[in-house]
């Protein structure tokens, strides 16, 4: 196992932020873990665990040493006629695993198709899109304790999964390295085509009755053609997650702006597209020298190139004011600084 010095992150996170950390190094297998946890530059400096990059923003050099998961592996661990429970090593791409699923015919992460990343990531935010969360096929994690070295297992409720949160970004933040996960995914799938655009695309396809992989395309297709493909432009999708609010408070908002996006969750709460509101603020397709928010979907911050970190979290802390003084709404980033 390699530990390399003062390492360029340019091509480690998908707002192509050019920074450096102090040490980078990359872990395989637990074997690696146990090695790397006793070296002198782990036991002397501050961890971070980066697996595709595609939901961070460094505002400045990481001063200590970064661990880029690369566990691999795919296993079956039971099956049936009906369902079939599938464990996958962290440091497998999510979308690749989503296409592997798709082409045997194993339903229920197909909506989530497209999505960049890692899959040992995907409940750290339990990722979700298109009317469907990881949470939904998710059966457990295995994740070492850094402080410990043990090796324990999170189940569904354990992970405290919500809208883009669970217990690793809030009580367990940085404390556990995730090293795979457990889905059980459906032989003979449920179609979930009710979310957007996705009737509407399978429909002027002429696709009647859809399968997993006739949803899976209709979903790649929408997200390009709203999403900046991050090898092209820099960024990590949604910035900011949709705010929750109260009923009584749209209520409020609904006198000034009838038009405002928004979607039922309770008899109490409400989420308002954020993309709405900053779009409505007057903030979408706005640059900035070489940063700014995306032309087609206001909720995406870009790298045009050689933007700094620092200078998009000022945009983003400029568009948190705005929004407030105009909605009373305060967002809140999706996207992990450091
Ligand atoms: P990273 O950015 O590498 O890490 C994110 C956080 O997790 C960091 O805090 C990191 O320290 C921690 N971490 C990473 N790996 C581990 C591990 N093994 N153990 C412990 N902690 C770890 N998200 C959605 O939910 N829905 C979408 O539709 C969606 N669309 C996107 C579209 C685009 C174009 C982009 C660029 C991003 C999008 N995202 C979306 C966000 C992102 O892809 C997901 O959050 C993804 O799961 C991040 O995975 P990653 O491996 O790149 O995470
Ligand atoms: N809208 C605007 N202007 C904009 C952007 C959006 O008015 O510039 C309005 C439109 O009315 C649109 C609505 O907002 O109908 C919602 O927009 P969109 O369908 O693009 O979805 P979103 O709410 O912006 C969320 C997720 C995405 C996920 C999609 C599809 C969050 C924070 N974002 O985006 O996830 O892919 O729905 O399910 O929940 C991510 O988390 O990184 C991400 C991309």
């Amino acid at each position: 196992m390699e530990i390399y010095e003062n390492f360029i992150l340019t091509e480690h996170n998908t707002f192509g932020i050019n920074v450096r950390s102090k040490y980078f190094t990359e872990i395989f297998s637990i074997k690696d873990i146990k090695e790397l946890v006793k070296s002198k530059e782990f036991l002397g400096s501050n961890t971070l665990i980066l697996g595709g990059g595609s939901n961070i923003l460094f505002t400045k050099d990481y001063d200590g040493l970064v661990i880029n998961n690369k566990i691999k592996g795919k296993k079956i661990l039971s099956e049936d006629h009906e369902f079939i429970t599938l464990q996958i090593g962290a440091g497998e791409n999510w979308h690749e695993l989503v296409m592997f699923c798709v082409d045997k015919g194993w339903g229920g992460i197909e909506n989530l198709s497209l999505i960049p990343g890692n899959t040992g990531t995907a409940p750290m935010q339990n990722i979700g899109a298109y009317g469907v969360e990881i949470k939904e096929t998710f059966v457990d994690l295995e994740a070492f304790e850094i402080s410990t070295g043990k090796i324990l297992k999170f189940n569904n409720s354990q992970c405290k999964f919500g809208y883009r949160e669970s217990v690793f970004k809030n009580e367990k933040k940085n404390q556990f390295i995730i090293l795979s996960i457990t889905l059980k995914l459906h032989k003979k799938p449920k179609i979930n085509i009710g979310y957007g655009d996705v009737i509407n695309v399978l429909k002027s396809n002429n696709i009647d009755n859809p399968t997993i992989k006739d949803v899976s395309n209709a979903i790649i297709a929408i997200r390009q053609s709203k999403l900046p493909d991050p090898k092209e432009i820099g960024n990590c999708g949604s910035f900011f997650k949709n705010p929750i609010i109260a009923v009584s408070h749209l209520n409020i908002i609904l006198k000034k702006f009838p038009e405002i996006v928004y979607y039922p969750i309770n008899k109490k709460e409400v989420k308002i597209a954020a993309g709405w509101l900053i779009d409505k603020a007057g903030w979408k397709g706005k640059t900035f020298k070489n940063y700014g928010v995306h032309k087609k979907q206001a909720l995406v911050l870009v790298n045009y190139g050689n933007a700094k970190g620092s200078d998009l979290f000022e945009l983003s802390e400029k568009i948190i004011v705005d929004i407030k003084e105009k909605f009373d709404i305060t967002l809140e980033r999706e996207v992990n600084i450091i």
